[in-house]
């Protein structure tokens, strides 16, 4: 029988194909595909070897949550579901130089003066660059145990012995290497060879093991996503160059909610938690400008708004542009096909540019009403009302889908002075109930955005 032996890898997935291709059939990356050697040999079934039998049982039974231990950074502790878990794995991805090292480092000393053992081994950065931003952060102070390696081996070796101590952090894994591999550091072999016995490792000796990945555009190093499935929560770091603002987002977590953030502001002394991140998005805020809206959002269990700035603009080219930060283009492109035929905005000639104010990166569906507002008033040269929040799902018949935590949303927009919300129409039984200081108005088709405005800025 041919032994199917795949040695080519996607750098980016890690998807595997038995020959080369200048570009990946499963993400379509260009260029990630490398060749790599083979680690074990291919499998030749079950044999006649015996196994054991394994016990079953009910789904019901004695169970207790996991303990938790908080780290004491509020923001870090809600992204994780309420603090660490012994014996798990966490991944930190995020662009280099977004802020993996310094809020990975900050956790460690808060962990470690508040007497839990830490280690922190830096594959990147000399003892002395740790050391200098551990001054520069005020922590040097902090009983943390530091240590410069890449070696998988000595790491390991040197963990297995003694006292566990509570939480370990390898950054990043991308430099580490297995000895036992023929394949280069950062790898897909290597990094995954290198993540699973450590993971191995926290399982076995009960430290909380986080490990910092880079995501990488060029493909040279694999990207933190082929560890997704490996690890117990996944965090990334989100953020614009230029923006002191970051984000913290749980996209996978065994145990705790996903979608949740921790907002952060880099500062000279490092990360520092943001409490009320509403205030933050809003500040730079300037009231009675056409094309601004702003959207009351939840991001995990928290409700944030956010400005939606939209600019409509006559295109000089052939294919009018269409630019987007912070928002998804094909919702975007889906947004205007609606207006266009259900409310007859055309915007075919128009270069339209999207930008979700601050930094952030919404997901959420509830914004298409705070965008198509922000459009409408762009292309009328309109302002939406300054004290109006705004909230809904746009469907593609151009009827306004109610959305979930009515309640949280209108109360976060009372709180930062809101006196009114545009809602989506619902059924009379589902009525949101007023909320005291602020005048809810709902609306039920897009081609009823228009209408608002005017009656609005005439009022
Ligand atoms: P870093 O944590 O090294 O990023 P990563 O590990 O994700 O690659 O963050 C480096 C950036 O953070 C660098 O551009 C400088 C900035 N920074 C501050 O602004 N203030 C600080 O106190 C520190 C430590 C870093
Ligand atoms: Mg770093």
């Amino acid at each position: 029988m041919a032994k199917i032996s795949a040695r080519y890898v996607c750098q980016e997935c890690g998807a595997s194909t038995a020959r080369w291709a200048g570009k990946c059939d499963s993400c379509g990356a260009w260029n990630s595909i490398v060749e790599e050697a083979q680690r074990e040999a291919t499998p030749k079934g079950l044999g006649a070897a015996k196994g054991r039998r394994i016990e079953l049982v009910a789904l019901e039974g004695a169970s207790a949550p996991p303990p938790r231990f908080q780290v004491g950074i509020a923001e870090l502790d809600r992204v994780c579901g309420g603090g660490l878990v012994p014996a798990s794995a966490l991944l930190v991805g995020g662009d280099p130089g977004i802020g993996k090292s310094t809020v990975l480092l900050q956790a460690v000393a808060a962990l470690a003066q508040s007497g839990r053992s830490c280690v922190y081994i830096s594959g990147e950065e000399a003892i002395e660059q740790v050391r200098l931003r551990a001054l520069r952060l005020g922590l040097a102070s902090a009983p943390v145990q530091l240590a410069a390696a890449t070696s998988l081996r000595d790491i390991a070796a040197t963990l297995d012995v003694g006292e566990p101590p509570a939480v370990v952090v390898i950054d990043s894994i991308q430099t580490m290497y297995l000895d036992s591999l023929d394949s280069a550091p950062g790898t897909v072999a290597q990094v995954r060879a290198c993540a699973a016995e450590m993971i191995r490792l926290a399982k076995r000796r009960g430290f909380t093991l986080f490990l910092v990945g880079h995501v990488t555009k060029e493909g040279q190093i694999a990207g933190p996503r082929v560890l997704e499935h490996m690890v117990d929560t996944v965090l990334y770091f989100e953020g614009e160059r230029g923006h002191q603002f970051r984000i913290l987002r749980a996209t996978k977590n065994r145990f705790g909610p996903t979608d949740e953030i921790g907002v952060f502001e880099m500062t000279d002394a490092g990360l520092v938690g943001v409490a009320n991140p509403s205030a933050l998005f809003l500040a730079e805020r300037r009231g009675n400008v056409a094309g601004a809206c702003v959207f009351a959002g939840i991001e995990g269990t928290r409700p944030v708004l956010m400005e939606i700035q939209a600019l409509v603009a006559p295109s000089a080219l052939g294919t009018p542009r269409r630019a987007v930060v912070g928002w998804d283009s094909g919702r975007l492109s889906m947004l205007l096909a609606v207006l266009d035929a259900r409310a007859g905005l055309a915007l075919g000639a128009n270069d339209v540019y999207l930008n979700v104010a601050g930094g952030l990166r919404v997901s959420e569906p509830a914004a298409d009403l705070a965008v198509a507002a922000a459009l409408v008033s762009s292309a009328m040269d309109v302002p939406v009302p300054a004290d109006m929040a705004v909230f809904g799902e746009i469907g593609l018949s151009g009827e306004v889908r109610a959305v979930g935590q009515t309640e949280a949303r209108l109360k976060e927009a009372a709180k930062l002075g809101f006196a009114r919300a545009l809602v989506p129409k619902i059924g009379r039984a589902a009525r949101p109930s007023a909320e005291p200081g602020i005048a809810v108005r709902s609306i039920g088709h897009v081609q009823d955005i228009a209408a608002l405005f005017r009656r609005g800025s005439e009022a």
